[in-house]
């Protein structure tokens, strides 16, 4: 995988019809395959004649975009938020999770701040339903480890707003219309089968010290 210009297309971390039958075989390859793939090439496109962003990082591209020329910027940041968070989405499942809550740190994060793991469980669906037209609910945590939920339209990421993310779904409609139509409420409901929790602690661990927080939104 390259880091810079050109990117790639960042294979599956598992086969077409593993997630099934809460996500069938057709929507991730769709899913895949065509819009995270299409997200890597109009990046690549937009970026093309500009040789002086050819070594920035995608999360540079994105924190950075202010310094782009304007008749990119819009492009690249949309582009480059769709492939960051695609393979972040397709990161955040397994097809065998370990557990159906978190663990260790992240455990204890989590219950500090939302009082359970159902609880969170409750306030990220919500976040994710109510999240008008196309876009995503994520968990992230601040520096000081701090966890809330929050959803962003389109292809924006929290990253701009000084968190990481720890957790993410997908509510673009492609992420689930082929079985679920528009029935988003039974998509969340199955996605949560399919968290992997190890990873998400790994995010936290990774993006913090640890610390609790009691904040969430
Ligand atoms: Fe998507």
């Amino acid at each position: 995988m390259n880091e810079q210009y050109p990117f790639e297309l960042a294979p599956l971390p598992y086969s077409y019809d593993a997630l099934e039958p809460y996500i069938d075989s057709r929507t991730v390859s769709v899913h895949h395959d065509r819009h995270q793939a299409g997200y890597v090439k109009k990046l690549n496109e937009a970026l093309r004649e500009f040789p002086e962003f050819h070594s920035w990082s995608l999360e540079q591209l994105i924190l950075g975009c202010d310094r782009l020329p304007e008749r990119i910027r819009t492009d690249v940041l949309r582009n480059a938020g769709g492939v960051w968070s695609h393979e972040f989405y397709f990161d955040c499942m397994t097809p065998k999770p370990a557990s159906v809550c978190p663990c260790g740190a992240l455990a204890k994060a989590v219950d500090a701040a939302f009082g359970s793991c159902e609880r969170l469980r409750d306030v990220m669906t919500q976040s994710a339903l109510t999240r008008f037209g196309s876009g995503w609910a994520w968990l992230a945590c601040d520096g000081d480890g701090r966890l809330r939920v929050l959803s962003t339209g389109n292809q924006d990421t929290p990253l701009p707003l000084g968190l990481r993310p720890v957790l993410c779904v997908d509510v673009w409609e492609h992420a689930y219309y082929l079985k679920y139509l528009n029935l988003r409420a039974d998509y969340l409901e199955a996605w949560w089968k399919l968290v992997d929790w190890q990873f998400a602690g790994e995010n936290y661990e990774a993006c913090g010290c640890g610390k609790i927080s009691v904040e969430n939104t």
